[in-house]
């Protein structure tokens, strides 16, 4: 089983910005677990993070052909990229949305992500675990 897990804008700063909010771990490091987690889960991720917005949307694509799920984190594309929702909606498999941060209880235009009605389920505000949980959903769907 093969899980795409799609990092988005700012993601690859993530260990430099605020460590209560992101949970402190750099890009590197989450990527480390993600790939350790999904073994013990008995699957294989494939981590992948960029601040361009066609090149994400280039890996939603990809995720097409041969991804059995997928796990999404697009930053702040999340609240207003309907290029991302229109990629993402082909996808045949199951899209988990993670935040690492509680998008609830930030700023108000944090609130809506324009993917959620794409997602079949959706974490936030669980830190790096949010991932696992991502992981675990997948591989019980
Ligand atoms: C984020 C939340 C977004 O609002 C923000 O723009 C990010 C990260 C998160 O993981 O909490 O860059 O997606």
């Amino acid at each position: 089983m093969r899980v795409d897990v799609l990092n988005g804008v700012n993601l690859d700063v993530v260990g430099r910005r605020d460590p209560t909010l992101y949970g402190g771990l750099s890009l590197d490091e989450l990527e480390a677990r993600i790939l350790t987690w999904a073994e013990e889960l008995g699957c294989t991720a494939r981590c992948r993070q960029t601040n361009s917005e066609g090149e994400y949307v280039g890996w939603c694509h990809e995720a097409f052909d041969g991804a059995d799920g997928v796990i999404v984190n697009p930053g702040a594309w999340s609240h207003y990229s309907y290029a991302i929702h229109d990629a993402l909606e082909l996808l045949p498999v199951p899209v988990v949305e993670v935040h690492l941060s509680n998008i609830y209880e930030r700023e108000e235009w944090r609130r809506h992500s324009v993917i959620s009605d794409l997602a079949a389920k959706r974490i936030v505000g669980r830190g790096p675990n949010g991932y696992r949980e991502a992981l675990e959903f997948l591989v019980n769907a």
